[in-house]
């Protein structure tokens, strides 16, 4: 496997200590013994699509790992217990983004800061409802696809800066956005607005973290087109309702999707970078 572009340039293995500090150690105790700090990723929708392939990415020495998905995927946990790198999927349905939030601020509690090297949310989870024109869509499709794809990043987000304000270690937020955030199509209304909202809730949350000494770095960062089941929904959608079919017809008869690996690894390439969360909306292709 090629090395990670996110642990490029930093070792992979920092040191600290853990026990009291020796003016209050009591004569006989064992001494503060040395432990090995690690990198912390959170990542959505590592089951399956470009997550998978972040997440497979991630399994390196020195890295945790919390998934969260609908479904667990067993081959990501054999490759990790091989890899010997400590990976926790949660089965969580998104479309509850407040229980997760607070499942994930119960669990941010219980760690301790002085063992991490760093911590960083990717919140990768997205849904497309069916490409219809906003006047024959279900209210309760669009309700789904705003719940997963806006309501629980921006609570996740919530509960990742309100746990670990104190901390001081480095802490990113990457949010995955997509192009029709950016750029309006038709029959795609829910998606571009979830995808509108991340970019713009992204914006604020710099804004407040620019604010704080140890703020997080943050960014909303479209990765691409990626051959994955959302291109597939893309292109089996039914053509009279979507006139832009066409372009990802098209895009895939050229091969011009990127694989779920190259996606991933130009992803976490921008994660890696010293710049991470100078611009708070930014294109992997910038
Ligand atoms: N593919 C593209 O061309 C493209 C382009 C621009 C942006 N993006 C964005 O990139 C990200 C990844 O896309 P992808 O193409 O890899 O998507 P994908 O193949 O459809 O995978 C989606 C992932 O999100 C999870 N997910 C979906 N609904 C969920 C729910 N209700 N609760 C929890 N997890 C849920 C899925 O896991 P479970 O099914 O196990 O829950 C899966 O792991 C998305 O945010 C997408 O909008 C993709």
């Amino acid at each position: 496997m090629p090395p990670t572009p996110a642990l490029s340039g930093r070792p992979a293995v920092i040191f600290a200590t853990v026990g009291p500090p020796s003016a209050l150690r009591i004569r006989g105790e064992a001494p503060n013994i040395p432990v090995m700090k690690h990198h912390q990723y959170i990542l959505t929708g590592a089951s399956r699509g470009m997550g998978l392939g972040l997440a497979e990415q991630l399994l390196q020495a020195g890295n945790r790992l919390l998934c969260i998905s609908r479904n667990a995927n067993p081959d990501l946990a054999a490759t990790a217990q091989k890899a010997g790198v400590p990976l926790t999927q949660w089965t969580h349905d998104l479309a509850d983004g407040v229980g997760a939030s607070e499942r994930l601020k119960a669990w941010l509690q219980t760690l301790n800061p002085g063992e991490l090297a760093s911590i960083s949310l990717i919140n990768n989870a997205g849904t497309i409802p069916p490409i219809l024109p906003l006047g024959q869509s279900h209210p309760a499709d669009l309700a789904q696809a705003l719940r997963v794809g806006l309501e629980a990043p921006m609570a996740l987000c919530a509960a990742f800066l309100g746990a670990t304000a104190s901390w001081t270690l480095p802490r990113k937020v990457l949010n995955i956005s997509s192009g029709l955030g950016r750029y309006p199509m038709a029959s795609q209304a829910g998606y571009c607005a979830a995808k509108a909202g991340m970019d713009h809730f992204t914006r604020c949350m710099a804004l407040d973290e620019a604010l704080q000494t140890h703020g997080a770095k943050v960014c909303s960062l479209a990765p691409g087109v990626i051959d994955t089941d959302m291109q597939v929904q893309m292109r089996g959608a039914a053509g009279e309702a979507f006139p832009d079919q066409s372009k990802f017809l098209q895009l895939k008869a050229q091969g011009q999707l990127s694989s779920p690996a190259q996606a991933a690894a130009q992803v976490l390439g921008y994660l890696a970078r010293p710049d991470f969360g100078d611009k708070p909306v930014a294109d992997v292709r910038d």
